[in-house]
């Protein structure tokens, strides 16, 4: 069941990021961006009553000639190491797609494994025009408007990523 994470939740989130990444630096960061009212989708994924996978996404302003382009970034995502591998972290992708689609977002980006991410549609080409603080094979985008990015433009990560 994947549904939307509640204040409840901020405990046992914690524990996913902690056991699927190596460092806290995942888990901390997600605190940090909802201390800042940055977790604009935030789901959670839900085994026999337990969390065992989580998503967010946070706003990502994309800024071009005066105007703004609302898109979204997505990071990080998570699913307990003996939940892996059963297709719960790509329901997870593709829920919270669909929610951003709906919020009016007109693409999702990424920074992530590029055997994994273009399954859900995204690609290097559609994030090369934008002025990034990355680039290359791993930093990949999503229209959900078509040719949103196309222009390029100034992306503007939340605050808690530091950069
Ligand atoms: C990435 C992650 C969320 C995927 O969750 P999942 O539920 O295992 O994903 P799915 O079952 O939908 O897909 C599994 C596929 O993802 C791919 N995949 C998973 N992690 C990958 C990685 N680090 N690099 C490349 N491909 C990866 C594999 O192709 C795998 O296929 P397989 O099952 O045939 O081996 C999970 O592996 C995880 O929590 N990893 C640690 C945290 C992390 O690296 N998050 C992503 C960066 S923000």
């Amino acid at each position: 069941m994947i549904r939307d994470a509640a204040p409840a939740d901020h405990a046992p989130i914690r524990a996913v990021l902690l056991a699927a990444f190596p460092t806290p630096d995942e888990a901390d960061l997600v605190e940090r961006l909802r201390a800042d009212g940055d977790a604009m989708v935030e789901l959670v994924i839900e085994d026999a009553g337990a969390i065992v996978g989580h998503i967010l996404f946070s706003p990502l302003p994309i800024e071009r000639a005066g105007a703004i382009t609302n898109a979204a970034a997505l990071a990080p995502v998570s699913v307990l190491p003996s939940h892996q591998h059963r297709g719960l972290g790509a329901s997870l992708v593709r829920a919270g797609i669909d929610i951003c689609r709906a919020c009016g977002c007109a693409a999702v980006v990424v920074l992530g494994h590029p055997a994994y991410y273009p399954r859900f549609g995204f690609a290097p080409e559609a994030a090369k025009a934008l002025d990034a603080p990355f680039s290359g094979q791993a930093f990949m985008a999503l229209e959900l408007v078509p040719n949103a990015l196309k222009g390029g433009g100034k992306v503007r990560y939340a605050r808690a990523f530091g950069l």
